[in-house]
């Protein structure tokens, strides 16, 4: 994949949409409208941190398999992080953390033609890199430097990343769905234990066991039934 590098832009998401880019990793040094999920906006320092995206054709996936997809690139960032010396886990359903702090945000935004498969899939990539401190509003930020102590050198984390990515993305050609499912589950942020959650009913104590089909999560309550979430229907208490 070749990289591009923009000093400022609005998003790199709306550029490689825009400019119909394939196989080309835009990173921009400053983001002036970096969007987050759920219509949040991603703030990042300027020139200290990763921000960027680029696009895939994955036309052999159904759309069915959409967060497979999702799951690949948490696990390309993941791989990244520990090839610097940084352990981090998946918030579900793809925010990466290093102990209770978020480290990278993703941002998928899919296109599905006709037949029920990918045209073309846009990730971007928030990656705190070598912020000192973040504004308040921003909740449970950390960086690469204040979680390793050291400087790094954005273009070679960059680099790793699309090392990792295409290791992934070979994976997710080759159907090891079993193989990144099992993965992703290891990694998820607070899996296995009991922890405070919160849903359109209240709060509540729950253990998360993993994913189900299509990527919701399940939650073992403390009288043993188990709860499925969709994005955006459970919130952590952290
Ligand atoms: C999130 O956690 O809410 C997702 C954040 C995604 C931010 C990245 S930065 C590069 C790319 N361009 C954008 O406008 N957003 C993504």
């Amino acid at each position: 994949m070749e990289i591009l590098h923009l000093d400022t832009i609005e998003s790199t998401n709306d550029f490689v949409r825009k400019e119909n880019l394939c196989d080309v990793v835009v990173y921009a040094g400053n983001q002036t409208k970096g969007r987050g999920q759920r219509g949040n906006t991603w703030q990042s320092e300027p020139n200290k941190n990763l921000t960027f995206s680029f696009a895939v054709q994955p036309t052999f996936l159904d759309a069915s398999r959409q967060f497979e997809m999702s799951m690949i690139v948490s696990l390309a960032v993941v791989d990244t992080l520990s090839i610097f010396g940084i352990d981090s886990t998946i918030k579900w359903p793809n925010d990466i953390y290093v102990g209770d702090k978020k480290i990278a945000g993703i941002l998928i935004e899919n296109e599905i033609v006709g037949n029920g498969k990918f045209s073309r899939c846009l990730v971007g990539i928030g990656l705190n890199v070598n912020q000192k401190s973040f504004s308040e509003d921003i909740p449970n930020p950390i960086s690469m430097k204040q979680s390793a102590g050291s400087i790094f050198d954005i273009l070679e984390v960059l680099e790793e990343f699309i090392d990792a990515f295409k290791k992934r993305y070979a994976q997710l050609k080759e159907n090891s769905s079993k193989a990144i499912l099992d993965k992703y589950t290891s990694l998820l942020f607070r899996r296995g234990e009991f922890y405070e959650f919160s849903d359109k009913e209240g709060s509540f104590k729950g253990k998360i066991l993993g994913v189900g089909d299509y990527g919701v999560l399940l939650i073992q309550r403390q009288d043993n039934t188990i709860s499925e979430y969709q994005f955006k229907e459970v919130a952590y208490i952290i």
